[in-house]
């Protein structure tokens, strides 16, 4: 494979979230922060390269999965429940779709993933950092996206943006207090893996966002498909 290749820039900068072919890249943001709006177009400026592309999300991304979104999103439960049952989502999605597709050399494109844990049980709901740690390594025994992409934007802008766009699920209910410790948690986790995020200010347009991304990905070597197979 060429992932030890010079110009290879995961290679460089020493960022890889696991040890297969493929690549995994993540989609982060508060609720209404715009990351949709890019999901598709990511998608297809990826497909450009010729490797087989992905799009999936979390919670959710298989049968059960999403399954279980439907639970998480709609019906009341207690804290705790809520994080173990986005743990059994991702278990599956990860058993099932993100590494064998990793294995196999597909770029992994996931709306959301365990940073979005972090977010918002950690960071929004309270719940001790640790114990998602705990649950992490079990689950992910250290897989982690390539690159994440984290449309940040202020809570009080993001609440109008999804007045204006959707009827609210369970989590878009909370109050702007909740979202502004959802934020911060994103932006711990930022400073704690700078090299694996990019930071991208939600009050751009969307040219410029994508234009960013793509810059991006060029420069970090993403796009390349000379995956080891
Ligand atoms: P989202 O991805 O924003 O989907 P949509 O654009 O269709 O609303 O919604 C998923 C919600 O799930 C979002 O509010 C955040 C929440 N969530 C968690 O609380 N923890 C997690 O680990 C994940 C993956 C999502």
């Amino acid at each position: 494979m060429n992932d030890a290749s010079p110009a290879n820039g995961l290679a460089r900068t020493g960022v890889r979230g696991h040890g297969l072919p493929g690549r995994f890249l993540s989609v982060e943001g508060i609720d209404g922060a715009g990351k949709s709006t890019h999901l598709d177009w990511l998608a297809e400026h990826c497909r450009q390269s010729g490797r087989e592309v992905i799009v999936t999300r979390e919670p959710g991304g298989t049968p059960l999965g999403e399954r279980l979104r439907e639970l998480l999103l709609h019906e009341t439960m207690g804290v705790q429940t809520e994080l173990l049952l986005v743990f059994a989502a991702r278990c599956e999605h990860v058993n099932e779709l993100i590494r064998p597709a990793l294995t196999r050399g597909a770029m992994v494109i996931c709306d959301r993933f365990t940073d979005s844990t972090h977010a918002y049980q950690g960071g929004g709901r309270g719940l001790k950092a640790g114990w998602i740690d705990q649950l992490e390594a079990v689950v992910l025994g250290g897989l982690r996206p390539d690159r994440t992409y984290l449309f940040d934007l202020p809570a009080d802008i993001a609440a109008r943006r999804r007045a204006a766009a959707r009827e609210a699920d369970r989590f878009e209910q909370e109050d702007l207090d909740f979202f502004e410790r959802v934020r911060a948690a994103y932006s711990r986790r930022v400073s704690q893996d700078p090299e694996r995020f990019l930071r991208l200010d939600g009050r751009e347009t969307v040219d410029t966002l994508r234009a960013r991304i793509a810059d991006d990905l060029a420069t970090q070597g993403l796009l390349g498909h000379n995956a080891g197979h």
